[in-house]
């Protein structure tokens, strides 16, 4: 699999660096909630510039997984900011380096819509989760309407891809999560953002069994 690398991947993580402030204003309330459902040790995959590093609680094990050096330059800056322990991988989670049922719970934000294989990650995600094991999730989704949003989806499709180092705007990752974790509560959001294509949200958890 290719490294993440050049222009792109800097403009990338500084939009992200950027965004962060948005995010924790749209998705604060939501992660506080999710993130209480978080055991001791925690894997996040696509931890990115540390945006989720505010909501874990203090003294948690935690285990980034990252493959871009450009968005891990930022998390690096502020992580001694928080009372966590951290373990930084470089790496792509289609193959974690970690034994079988590893970790309490997991976190992927806005991640599965980028992975090359998000069905490989799913399961690589269970795989490293001990049972009983939590996953917790905040993913944008294909409208599921043929509305303005799907509008929107259609025709920047391929660009949003191209620019957001393969950033799907049409994935229906609900379905693939349910498929893998029978059982997972997901709930639809749709938010009145000005980044209409990524309106529609899934926020969820599921348990390995
Ligand atoms: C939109 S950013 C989200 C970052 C962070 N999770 C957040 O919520 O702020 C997507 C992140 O997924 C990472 N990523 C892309 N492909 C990946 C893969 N195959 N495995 C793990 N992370 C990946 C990117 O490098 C980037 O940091």
């Amino acid at each position: 699999m290719e490294k993440t690398c050049g222009c792109k991947s800097k403009f990338n993580a500084v939009f992200m660096k950027n965004l962060e402030w948005y995010m924790h204003k749209v998705y604060g309330d939501f992660k506080r909630e999710l993130f209480n459902k978080l055991g001791k040790d925690v894997l996040e995959i696509g931890a990115g510039t540390g945006s989720n590093l505010p909501y874990y609680k203090p003294w948690t094990n935690l285990t980034a997984v990252e493959p871009s050096k450009d968005m891990l330059n930022f998390f690096l800056k502020k992580a001694h900011n928080y009372p966590l322990n951290i373990y930084i991988r470089e790496g792509y989670a289609e193959n974690l380096p970690f034994e079988d049922e590893t970790f309490d719970s997991v976190v992927s934000t806005l991640v599965l819509c980028s992975v090359k294989s998000p069905y490989k990650v799913l399961n690589e995600i269970k795989r490293v989760l001990k049972p009983g094991g939590t996953f917790i999730f905040i993913e944008h989704v294909k409208s599921p309407k043929d509305d303005f949003v799907a509008k929107t989806q259609d025709i920047l499709h391929k660009s949003w891809k191209w620019l957001f180092e393969g950033c799907d705007l049409k994935r229906e990752t609900g379905k693939l999560i349910s498929s893998i974790f029978p059982k997972s509560k997901i709930k639809l959001v749709k938010f009145n953002s000005p980044f209409i294509p990524v309106n529609y949200h899934i926020i969820g958890y599921a348990e390995k069994d």
